[in-house]
């Protein structure tokens, strides 16, 4: 078993996977049925012919490009379990930072809280806030219709159907009332961007956004005001190349903002509140 790790490591490191053993062991792992850590005590064992067939398809898929999330169905997030398909982005650890302020700010209010997260994808963000400040109640929006079917079945994974509501539409027109807090992760990528081919293979509605990324980050800006209560706050997941259009919607809608950065150093959330 060592051996096919190793040349499997090898084959993902030459197609340019940067975690290629991480990924070799990943799959391996999802091929036997097993958890990563158990296949310390096994890499003595031979393999069987059908094992190793499932272990080379899906080998074959990440060289290609495919996230290793889409091809083992889940990815960890906050610490928590999500599934993924192709109909959404892979949860990624760049947002955790946005999810750990959200969290604070619940904790700092110290009693009920009505959030909304825009663009909840595989409702990632919206299930860990809920997860780990039960007093809020979260209404969690996309325009995708494939996205919000995988957001849903991890709402029931988590037992969050109670406290987290799925709505369909456009930024935050679907949502009902005001709110405590909006929270989003929407797609600010510029078109012209060259991105790896696991980028890629993430649906083009979920990375995109016209006016060189920054669309729908100021329509949100321009939007939220009217949508949260008094001391209600916003909070953006933005990539650094949009920071200054953002921080120039923010300062038109809001009376403060300011930024957080990611665990790579990079300006990654903006809060705005009046
Ligand atoms: C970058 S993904 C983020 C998904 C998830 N929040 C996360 O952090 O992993 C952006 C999501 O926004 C959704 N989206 C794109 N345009 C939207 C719009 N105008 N209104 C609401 N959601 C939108 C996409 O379908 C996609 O699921």
């Amino acid at each position: 078993m060592l051996e096919v790790l190793t040349r499997a490591t090898g084959h993902l490191q030459k197609h340019g996977s940067t975690s290629a053993r991480l990924d070799a062991e990943v799959l391996l792992a999802h091929a036997l049925g097993v958890g990563r850590i158990d296949l310390y005590v096994r890499f003595d064992r031979p393999m069987s012919e059908e094992d190793l067939a499932r272990y080379r398809g899906l080998v074959a898929g990440r060289a290609r490009g495919e996230p290793v999330a889409y091809l083992v169905g889940h990815k960890e997030f906050m610490a928590l379990d999500f599934l993924v398909t192709p109909a959404v982005l892979v949860p990624n650890p760049d947002t955790e930072v946005l999810v750990q302020r959200a969290v604070a700010i619940a904790r700092e209010r110290n009693g009920p809280m009505r959030a909304a997260d825009v663009g909840t994808g595989s409702g990632c963000i919206a299930i860990a806030l809920a997860h780990y400040a039960p007093a809020v109640e979260v209404w969690a929006g996309d325009v995708s219709r494939d996205a919000l079917d995988v957001a849903q079945r991890n709402v029931d994974k988590h037992g969050l159907a109670g406290r987290v509501h799925l709505v369909e539409g456009d930024l935050l027109e679907p949502f009902p009332g005001e709110f405590d807090l909006v929270s989003a992760n929407l797609p600010y990528v510029c078109g012209e961007a060259h991105l790896p081919a696991e980028v890629r293979a993430q649906p083009a509605t979920a990375l995109y956004a016209p006016e060189r990324g920054a669309a729908l980050v100021t329509r949100l800006l321009q939007s939220a005001p009217a949508r949260l209560r008094p001391n209600g706050r916003a909070l953006l997941e933005i990539d650094p190349a949009i920071l200054d259009v953002a921080e120039q919607a923010a300062a038109v809608s809001f009376a403060n903002h300011r930024v957080h950065r990611d665990l790579g150093g990079r300006e990654r959330v903006l809060e705005a509140w009046s």
